[in-house]
């Protein structure tokens, strides 16, 4: 495997060996001397055409944990604004000797289109409304952190804009891999009719969905990715799909309450449910530079 493009095609034994490389890095990020030189004659190129903090922060220090040398580049500020093609900024990075391209994209299939035209590796850090994989793998593994260690029939609920997300489906594919069960849940505007098709539950009743599930991943309200006049807008969703502390109270059980980030806070979380003692959602973005370290290493470990 040369690329991680998305989860669709990674096998099961491959998503478990990525989780149990990550545990050893967590360990090692965990230590006074947080650094190894694993890829100490490597160079990574952070490549975004769309914002990030925690992806791009976590990528670029995962790198430098494994000794790595990394660039970056933001395509505000590039040439990409003087007209640039996404393949000829690559090339010409990537004359500079540079190993492996970590790259964000709005295009769905951004990086698969790449994989067929570059020889560096190329890790996938969303594209589009199609998939985020190391966000999939870290989510899997903050679930299996904090529910005992083994996935197999527990209840994942993903929780709101499904249509626009890149999270949704590289959750789904991981999950169902690992042996969850995928409940989709929200406004019917925001669920794609494909979904069905993936084994899915589909729910628009947000209450339901939390006493049904184990681990409730709530995903954010994409503006950007939407038109300005839908429905519902971000008042009606807040009344009807919106999460707070008293609603996971009530469940009189303890579920595990996770968001991606960034969140839209008093819109799909408030902000007493985003801060209580449910939620593991700084964990997540802990946990992403293990997970990340664990899927550059072994990538270079193909070559
Ligand atoms: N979860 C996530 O992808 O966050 P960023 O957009 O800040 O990278």
């Amino acid at each position: 495997v040369r690329h991680l493009l998305g989860i669709k095609n990674v096998s099961e034994n491959d998503i478990q060996t990525i989780l149990e490389t990550a545990t050893q890095f967590k360990e090692v990020i965990n230590r006074p001397i947080k650094k190894v030189p694993s890829l100490r004659d490597i160079t990574i190129a952070n490549i975004f055409f769309e914002n990030s903090t925690r992806t791009r922060l976590s990528f670029e220090l995962a790198e430098k944990r494994l000794s790595a040398d990394t660039i970056s580049f933001s395509s505000s500020g590039s040439s990409v604004k003087k007209g640039e093609t996404l393949l000829d900024t690559v090339n010409n990075i990537l004359a500079m000797k540079v190993d492996m391209i970590v790259m964000r994209h709005s295009s769905p299939g951004a990086p698969h289109f790449l994989s067929q035209r570059i020889a560096a590796n190329i890790v996938n850090a969303g594209d589009g409304t199609h998939e985020h994989p190391t966000q999939g793998l870290l989510d899997a593994f903050s679930m299996r952190e904090n529910l005992g260690g083994d996935l197999t029939g527990k209840k994942i609920a993903i929780i709101g804009d499904i249509t626009h997300s890149r999270v949704a489906l590289s959750n789904i594919f991981c999950l169902q891999k690992l042996g969850a069960e995928i409940m989709v849940c929200g406004p019917s505007t925001l669920i794609p009719k494909y979904i069905r098709n993936l084994g899915v539950k589909v729910s628009h009743d947000v209450k339901s969905a939390l006493q049904w599930c184990d681990v409730a991943n709530v995903l954010r309200i994409q503006l950007e990715r939407q038109q300005l006049k839908y429905f519902p807008s971000l008042r009606e969703y807040s009344l009807y799909y919106g999460i707070t502390r008293k609603m996971l109270d009530d469940l009189n059980r303890k579920i595990v309450l996770m968001h991606p980030g960034p969140i839209n806070r008093g819109v799909e979380l408030a902000s007493d449910a985003a801060d209580s003692g449910h939620s593991i959602i700084l964990e997540q973005v802990q946990n992403g530079v293990a997970v990340r370290m664990a899927v550059l290493y072994l990538l270079a470990q193909q070559n």
